[in-house]
């Protein structure tokens, strides 16, 4: 019986895709959290920010993990024709890989600390593979400075390319950065 319960409950844990405006601004917030509960400041934030968004939220697909109405974790991917135009591009074009349009980035994968350890994090990576094989997408890139994302990156078929500084954010001296072909 409890068995059951507790199935139900992670079941219904699926990822939704929105792009509505007051579930993005919760996903906003989850960001600087998630990333707080690990002791980190998110990239170009200052210690007092309440909510992470960038330029590429605007046209980024994004998914959310509700609990009772609440965003407990969210990932995105966008979409770029060149690499010079993607989230962090700097980093992608210092390792000299040469990426084949349509280019899918993925980033700001977050959870929530109660939520933690459940596999969350991997229902989030398998949609948004799905989705960028969908739109057709021939490359993919990500980066993390977590030593938790490496074994599932590439678990996602991800090649990691090499360790490096992140060129913007201090706080990210020794990240690891993937690439994948489709
Ligand atoms: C990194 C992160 C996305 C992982 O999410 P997750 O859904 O907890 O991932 P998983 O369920 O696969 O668990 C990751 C590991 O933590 C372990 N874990 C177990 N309980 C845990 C808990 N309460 N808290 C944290 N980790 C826990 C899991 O067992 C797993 O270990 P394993 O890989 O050896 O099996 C999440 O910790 C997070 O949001 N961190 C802050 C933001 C961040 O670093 N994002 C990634 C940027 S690329």
């Amino acid at each position: 019986m409890f068995d059951t319960v507790r199935c139900e409950k992670l079941d219904s844990m699926q990822p939704e895709q929105t792009s509505e405006e007051s579930t993005l601004r919760q996903v906003y917030r989850l960001r600087v959290l998630a990333f707080k509960a690990d002791g980190l400041i998110p990239p170009s934030l200052s210690s007092s920010a309440e909510s992470w968004r960038d330029e590429h939220d605007e046209h980024a697909i994004h998914w959310v993990v509700q609990r009772e109405g609440v965003v407990v974790a969210a990932a995105r991917i966008c979409i770029h024709q060149a690499l010079d135009q993607v989230p962090d591009a700097q980093l992608f074009i210092d390792t000299g890989i040469s990426a084949e349009p349509p280019i899918a980035c993925f980033n700001r994968l977050v959870i929530a600390p109660s939520e933690r350890g459940k596999g969350v994090s991997g229902k989030l990576d398998s949609v948004r593979i799905d989705e960028a094989v969908r739109l057709g997408c021939k490359f993919a890139v990500a980066w993390t400075h977590n030593p938790k994302r490496i074994k599932p990156v590439q678990d996602l078929g991800f090649r990691l390319i090499e360790y490096a500084r992140h060129p913007t954010a201090e706080q990210f001296s020794r990240v690891a950065v993937f690439m994948r072909r489709f």
